[in-house]
């Protein structure tokens, strides 16, 4: 079985993904609604959840994990793999190297939260990447929000939206990685935005989920975890389930 988790409904966007190409697996998932958003926590407090929320899930039958968060991949995925040594864990990671090869400005936009914009691992992969491009980056103030409200349109989207992204624009920025998970749900409405502000600029949004799907794929035929006995799924959260099932729903 296939753990999932996330700070809430935004691992979603990486479940979409992977039930494209494991279709028949079991799945299990776990918002962490009651202490979201995880963007301005500590990592001491997000290794904690990460450990706690490991914990639940193996002992539901999970026997692979994907941290769909990249705030808490950033913050405890090693943690992780020290203590959960018979499992292995997959994470998230901002999509720096397909974003640089394909910019066409020389500036490359990243949206995540602050966590992740200041964790190692992301100034890892953002040196390693970036060679001869430059790097923008901007925490997506309030986006967090927007989708565990389920307010993915409309004015106050496009304004929040519109806050954060400009200054990336304005540098000259015509790839936008995503590097929170919850982003993607956005998608539509950051690329309407980024159309208003600079109209005629060709501006692509880069989302790992799919590099994360074919990774996790990798993964669990070394490991023989395929199982194709049918789709199930269990979902899970912390807190307040509606938007969870509203937002499963809608995929
Ligand atoms: N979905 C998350 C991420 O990928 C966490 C966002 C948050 O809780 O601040 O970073």
């Amino acid at each position: 079985m296939i753990g999932i988790f996330d700070s809430g409904v935004g691992g979603l966007s990486v479940f979409r993904e992977i039930r494209k190409i494991l279709p028949d697996e079991k799945y299990i998932y776990y918002s962490d609604n009651a202490h979201c958003p995880y963007g301005e926590k500590t990592r001491e407090y997000i290794v904690r959840r990460a450990r706690e929320i490991t914990g639940f899930l193996i002992g539901k039958g999970a026997d692979i994990i994907v941290v769909a968060c990249n705030t808490a991949t950033a913050a405890a995925i090693s943690a992780l793999r020290d203590e959960y040594t018979h499992i292995r864990f997959i994470g998230m990671e901002p999509a720096i190297k397909p974003a640089a090869a394909s910019t066409r400005t020389g500036v490359v936009g990243v949206l995540a939260t602050a966590g992740t914009l200041k964790a190692d691992k992301y100034l890892n992969t953002r040196e390693k990447y970036s060679e001869g491009v430059q790097i923008a980056e901007h925490v997506g103030k309030g986006f967090v929000e927007l989708v565990e409200s389920g307010h993915l349109k409309g004015e106050t989207a496009e304004s929040t939206i519109r806050e954060s992204l400009k200054p990336l624009l304005d540098m000259g920025a015509d790839r936008i990685v995503l590097g929170c998970t919850h982003y993607p749900f956005l998608s539509e409405t950051i690329l309407a935005v980024a159309a208003q502000i600079c109209p005629g600029r060709e501006i692509q949004i880069i989302d790992p989920a799919p590099a994360v799907a074919k990774q996790l794929m990798k993964v669990m035929q070394e490991e023989k975890l395929i199982k194709k006995e049918g789709f199930e799924i269990s979902l899970f959260s912390s807190g307040d389930a509606s938007i969870l099932n509203e937002t499963y729903g809608r995929l």
